[in-house]
């Protein structure tokens, strides 16, 4: 099985989470990309959806699905989304198409995130990807400064503007060791949206597709 295949099969694995006429949080990505396909096939089931991301707001439409606006949804059950990478204690890295914020808002109101992954993205230590810091555009190069002191290398992604009008930074060599601690650390710079770390608010289940199938954590 190619990357592709096994994102879509833990993408699909995630539909049997869904109950009966509920409202899904659906986040972003090509991980997601599989499991908004899967979600068309039982969408008479479905009220709807709230999504994450204008991309996966198009892509749950384009296949009839509603997108509710999350201020309208008193309660969401399950938010199911993919990572750039995850450890077994279920914090991940995660803004790597630059809807981290979003993201983190849909994750926060819902009950429980199945996080859906091919097995590539498993890591003992958070940091090899470069974590993602959404950013308000002014505050661009005081933010990369700060970065700077607590030991990781911004680099701007150039020509991304995310879908709240602002800018991503990139933070590359960074060894994640208290995901909790850096996650809080970075949100308190002036300037600073949100930044991708979701270790306070980590995944509840983890659905990781390998060679020999789909695996729940
Ligand atoms: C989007 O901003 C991200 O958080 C994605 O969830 C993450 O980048 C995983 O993407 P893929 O499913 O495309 O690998």
């Amino acid at each position: 099985m190619n990357q592709n295949e096994l994102k879509k099969a833990a993408a699909l694995a995630a539909l049997d989470f869904i109950e009966d006429d509920s409202i899904v949080g659906v986040g972003t990505g090509s991980t997601v990309g599989y499991f908004i396909e899967g979600l068309a096939s039982i969408k008479h089931k479905l009220q709807g959806a709230v999504s994450s991301s204008e991309d996966s707001s198009a892509k749950l439409r384009a296949l009839g699905i509603e997108v509710f606006d999350l201020n309208s949804v008193d309660y969401l059950d399950l938010y199911v989304d993919g990572a750039d990478e995850i450890t077994e204690h279920k914090h991940m890295i995660k803004g790597g198409g630059a809807a981290l914020t979003r993201e983190k808002i849909v994750a926060a109101v819902a009950k429980t995130f199945v996080c859906i992954v091919d097995g590539s993205k498993q890591v003992d230590i958070l940091g090899n990807f470069p974590l993602p810091v959404e950013v308000i555009p002014m505050a661009r190069s005081y933010v990369a400064r700060e970065l700077v002191k607590l030991g990781g290398d911004p680099v701007w992604r150039q020509g991304v503007v995310t879908d709240n009008g602002n800018l991503i930074l990139d933070v590359h060599n960074l060894e994640i060791l208290n995901p909790v601690e850096l996650e809080a650390k970075i949100n308190q710079i002036v300037g600073v949206v949100t930044n991708g770390l979701f270790a306070k608010r980590g995944a509840d289940i983890v659905l990781v597709a390998s060679e020999s199938g789909v695996q729940q954590l």
